[in-house]
Formats: C-alpha cells, structure tokens, sequence
C-alpha cells in the first residue's frame, strides 16, 4: 500500500505531478499541490491502478516535494488542500 502528501512548504508550483498523476494531484489558487485522494492528509491509501502514476510523480518533483509511504501519514499538521 502507499499513501501520499505533498510538502506545501517546498512545492515550487511547478505543476509536473498534476500533469503526470492527475487523478491524485491538483492544484490550489496559488498552484502548490495537494493530494486530491484524501485532502493531503495522507490517511487514504492510494489506489493500485494510480500507483505507477504515483511512483513517476515522486521521480520528477524537482524539489522533492511528494512524500512517500507504506503507512498513513499521521502528522495532522499537514496543511489541508
Ligand atoms: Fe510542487 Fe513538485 Fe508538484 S514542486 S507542483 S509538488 S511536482
């Protein structure tokens, strides 16, 4: 299983994962990313099917900004959208 936030601190807006994954990512006003799937909390597992998807946007954030991993993210500061 793999669960997903993006680092709204660091996204640069550059807008590559929203191009590559987009049934997981969006955009805010501002163009800094947010998982679509659970508010970028990170709590909701991401489909299998959006993985590959998922995997190709981790590799071409220029910053780094896509977290990562096997279980829920539990920091509930993450910010919302
Ligand atoms: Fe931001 Fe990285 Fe996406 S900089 S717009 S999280 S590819």
């Amino acid at each position: 299983a793999k669960y997903t936030v993006v680092d709204k601190e660091t996204c640069i807006a550059c807008g590559a994962c929203g191009a590559t994954a987009p049934e997981i990512f969006d955009y805010n006003d501002e163009g800094i990313a947010f998982s679509i799937l659970d508010g970028n909390t990170g709590i909701t597992e991401v489909p299998e099917e959006l993985e590959e998807d998922l995997e190709d946007a981790f590799d071409g954030c220029p910053t780094d900004s896509i977290k990562l991993a096997t279980e829920p993210f539990t920091n509930k500061s993450v910010p919302v959208g």
